[in-house]
């Protein structure tokens, strides 16, 4: 059995509209991660994670609008990262699919790939957006 990943405030950056966008994606992540464990298919999971890809491309598109809104410094190197996370998810998914790799490594590496950046990069624009908003 794959485990589901918690949401907690370790995705937490502090923007309202950025949580629920991160939550959503743990939600996207979890249905797959069901999925898997129900069907054991890798083919079933292939509309899963394509909805994943789409949702986080739309969300990166969201905060990429707001950095520029706010004159974000950081906002290119963000903006490169969001480009590097989805050829990322892009190259798994195809690993997955192919069978070169196993669910629970996908489940680990869906959760590094939401976390990392949800933990680190957007945490420094969600501390940006708190001060410029107060
Ligand atoms: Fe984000
Ligand atoms: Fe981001």
């Amino acid at each position: 059995m794959v485990e589901k990943i918690a949401w907690d405030e370790f995705f937490l950056v502090g923007v309202e509209e950025i949580d629920v966008q991160h939550k959503h994606m743990v939600e996207l992540v979890n249905k797959a991660v069901i999925r898997a464990n129900e069907y054991q298919e890798r083919e079933e999971l292939a509309p899963l994670l394509e909805d994943l890809w789409f949702y986080a491309k739309w969300h990166f598109s969201c905060e990429e609008s707001l950095m520029k809104i706010l004159g974000y410094p950081e906002a290119d190197s963000h903006q490169k990262i969001h480009n590097e996370l989805l050829d990322e998810l892009d190259d798994k998914v195809e690993k997955v699919l192919e069978g070169y790799c196993d669910l629970q490594e996908l489940r680990d590496f869906l959760f590094d790939w939401l976390g990392r950046h949800a933990h680190k990069e957007d945490r420094d624009l969600g501390a940006f957006v708190t001060v410029r908003w107060n």
